[in-house]
């Protein structure tokens, strides 16, 4: 029984390639990225890896048909061919949601009823029965129809992957944690890095760079919609929990060190580095960037300063984005990564990116301004 899978893996814009090495890293096989998704193949424990390890990915769905439909009778026939009795049982929920961009089929409403209807169709044939009372574990059906294409997936993850079961609370303006992981991997976490984030707020970036210097699962404490579905060995989980485990690299020479003027941003790093798993590595206490010094030693930061428009006024950030210029030294073995929506952020803080990258923060397009050479 080692069936394979076509999987989609949507990601936040701007990080399809870094998902989509990393499921290669991760040993999946013809991987594919396009705009916002990575599409893959792969058995039922690289289905519980994907979910178990996956850093940038925002879910994982099984992609169980792709057709075109301008009708809703092409949209009914394209539905009941595919094979759903692979997936559902006789005592199954499946709830059907989904979204249409630029198609003639665009009423979600009646493409949510077709495609339960067709479905249901299909399994009364295969199974001979006409009721389903759906007591059983929850397969959530999922569809994209876009110019016409309609795509049919089943959702494996349940819980979005950004939440990995550390961050219960979170300040005003948290960073998603596929984001932050993101930012850390075109930085760089080695198991010897030292990083530092001057507003740490919740520690999103703090932790999730521990996470990876210490090759822990991002997924390790959390469950997934797959674990009940009854197509899937039981035990795969439990294998690949057990992987996921024997790969945590245990006693690294990695640091994290956040500061935050908030005090209750500061305790809320602290207790989600916990929750983590990685309080050993991080430190967090109460800082004004005004007094950061830049520590006499090889050190990144990567931070993600307040924005204008979410908790200071524009001019108040721009003052900080000065003074960072101003604190962050430009010696040798210093690196800065800092995430800002702002156009000018280069010119306010004082020298150009040695290079950028667009990311987007939830709706907000912002970019990643890299300071990784040395001047000095
Ligand atoms: C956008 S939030 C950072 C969110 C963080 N990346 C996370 O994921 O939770 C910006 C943080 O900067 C802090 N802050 C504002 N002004 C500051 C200052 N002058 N010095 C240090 N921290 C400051 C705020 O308290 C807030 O927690």
């Amino acid at each position: 029984m080692d069936e394979k899978y076509n999987l989609i893996a949507p990601t936040l814009f701007g990080i399809e390639g870094i998902a989509a090495d990393e499921f290669r890293r991760m040993g999946f096989e013809n991987v594919t990225s396009q705009n916002g998704r990575v599409l893959l193949e792969g058995n039922g424990n690289m289905l519980a890896r994907a979910n178990i390890c996956s850093r940038f990915a925002e879910r994982i769905l099984i992609n169980v048909g792709v057709f075109s439909a301008t009708s809703f009778t092409e949209l009914f026939d394209g539905v009941k061919k595919l094979e759903w009795e692979r997936y559902i049982g006789k005592e199954n929920a499946f709830p059907v949601t989904g979204s249409s961009i630029n198609s003639v089929l665009y009423s979600i409403p009646d493409c949510q009823s077709i495609i339960k209807k067709a479905i249901v169709d299909r399994l009364s044939s295969k199974y001979k029965i006409s009721w389903f009372e759906e007591t059983g574990a929850e397969l959530r059906i999922r569809f994209t129809i876009i110019k016409d294409e309609v795509t049919l997936m089943i959702d494996t993850s349940g819980e979005g992957l950004h939440k990995r079961g550390y961050r219960k609370h979170s300040n005003d303006a948290p960073l998603k944690e596929t984001l932050a992981a993101a930012m850390c991997d075109l930085a760089r976490i080695y198991p010897d890095t030292k990083l530092y984030d001057p507003f740490c707020g919740s520690g999103t970036i703090l932790i999730e760079s521990a996470l990876m210097a210490t090759k822990r699962a991002p997924g390790l404490n959390r469950y997934f919609a797959a674990e009940r579905f009854d197509f899937l060995a039981p035990n795969v989980w439990r294998l690949e929990r057990t992987r996921a485990q024997d790969n945590i690299i245990h006693n690294v020479d990695f640091k994290a060190v956040g500061f935050d003027i908030d005090e209750s941003c500061v305790e809320l790093t602290l207790a989600n580095a916990k929750k983590a798993g990685v309080e050993k590595y991080v430190k967090a206490s109460i800082g004004d960037i005004k007094n950061f010094k830049t520590p006499d030693e090889r050190l990144l930061v990567i931070t993600n300063p307040p924005y204008g428009e979410r908790l200071l006024d524009v001019k108040a950030a721009e003052e900080l984005y000065k003074i960072m210029g101003e604190r962050f030294d430009e010696k040798a073995g210093k690196k800065y990564f800092v995430i800002s929506p702002h156009d000018e952020f280069e010119k306010i803080f004082g020298r150009p990116a040695d290079k950028r990258r667009k990311l987007y923060n939830g709706m907000i397009k912002c970019q990643l301004f890299m300071y990784f050479k040395n001047k000095a």
